[in-house]
């Protein structure tokens, strides 16, 4: 069956109210959309069935004071939480790292590709990660990774946001969002994970902070293993032991080396539109971007090819436009000096 074929079908069983047939043709849908590569559109179509699911369970009609109408302050009080709900088409390749790094990120990418193997055996499956390192090296694209890799809808926590804003509620709050995480099999990640630790430096009170810290313990001690919760900081020191022994993995992003430089470049220019107008000038300039971020040394390439880009445009419209090395090395020198000035 074609794609229109099933919207047919949706659409009679959807205005016969054949509840049924109407899930059925959405569930056959969604399977053809995976195996055509449309991933994402089917994994949103798996999350609106799903919404829609739990939405009837508390049934109808909703009346202030009733069950469903308390489920639905429930959501609300998780939406809060939520930054962003999301899909991912990144994978691996999108990623630059070190053979460890990749190594390690597809060793946890295994054990939840193969979950019923390591069921059958009664081995735990690792599913609480850690991804630390400065700003700007990876570790949200990690996650998005992960999340593309996996097919998997992707919950983003900001817990700088929750824990200083309403202390009181956090606790009682990341329980319900980590239950919906579970029930809409959804990847947790927890990004600022810092913040659970900087609390205390806001002067607020120690208790409320405790209480806190104890419910994500709790949270992480008894996450089912089909769930999956990854944390970022880029303040690892802030961590208490007792929180660093929870998680199964801990990766590190660190600041790229020049060969790492080097891939980032090559990634980013893989369309293979642009190439430099001076070669023998990268060397140079990946030297001096020693010390950077890979985010600020991608900002400075995609800023340098649109300005090479305006100012070839109508001279030479129909050559390749040549990347100008003079911009960049200015540009990546800004960023060492703002740099500088921050660390000052
Ligand atoms: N290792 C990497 N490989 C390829 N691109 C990268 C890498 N690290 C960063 N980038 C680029 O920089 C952008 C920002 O990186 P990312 O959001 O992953 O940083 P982060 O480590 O989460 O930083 P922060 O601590 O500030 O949240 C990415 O979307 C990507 O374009
Ligand atoms: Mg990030």
């Amino acid at each position: 069956m074609s794609q229109a074929d099933y919207i047919k079908d949706i659409a009679r069983f959807g205005l016969e109210n054949d509840r049924e047939k109407l899930l059925d043709s959405l569930n056959e849908l969604i399977e053809h959309s995976k195996s055509t590569k449309k991933v994402n559109f089917a994994l949103q179509l798996q999350s609106i069935i799903k919404e829609s699911l739990r939405r009837q369970e508390v049934s109808g009609m909703t009346k202030v004071g009733s069950p469903s109408h308390y489920q639905q302050l429930q959501d609300r009080e998780t939406d809060e939480l939520i930054l962003e709900k999301l899909t991912s088409d990144y994978s691996l390749e999108n990623l630059v790292c070190s053979d460890m790094v990749r190594g390690k990120l597809l060793h946890f990418l295994q054990e939840h590709q193969s979950i019923e193997l390591l069921n059958r055996y009664q081995l735990p499956i690792s599913n609480k990660l850690l991804l630390h390192g400065p700003s700007g090296c990876g570790k949200t694209l990690a996650s998005y990774v992960i999340a593309g890799e996996l097919k998997k809808m992707m919950i983003v926590v900001n817990l700088g946001a929750i824990v200083s804003a309403k202390l009181g509620e956090t606790s009682k709050n990341l329980a319900k969002l980590f239950r919906r995480a579970a029930t809409e099999d959804c990847i947790i990640f927890l990004d600022e994970f810092d913040s659970l630790g900087k609390v205390r430096d806001y002067n607020q009170d120690h208790g409320e902070m405790k209480r806190v810290v104890n419910t994500i313990l709790q949270l992480f001690d008894y996450l089912p293993q089909s769930s999956i919760a990854i944390a970022a900081t880029n303040q690892k020191d802030m961590l208490d032991e007792a929180i660093m022994r929870r998680f199964d993995m801990s990766i590190g992003f660190p600041l790229p080396s020049m060969e790492k430089i080097k891939e980032l470049i090559t990634l980013t220019l893989r369309n293979g539109d642009f190439t430099f107008d001076n070669k023998a000038a990268v060397s140079g300039i990946i030297k001096l971007a020693e010390g950077l971020s890979y985010y600020s040394i991608q900002k400075t390439l995609l800023n340098t090819i649109k300005r090479s880009l305006f100012t070839q445009e109508g001279n030479s419209r129909n050559l390749k436009p040549k990347i100008n090395t003079t911009i960049w090395r200015q540009l990546v020198q800004e960023e060492k000096e703002a740099l500088q000035t921050t660390l000052a």
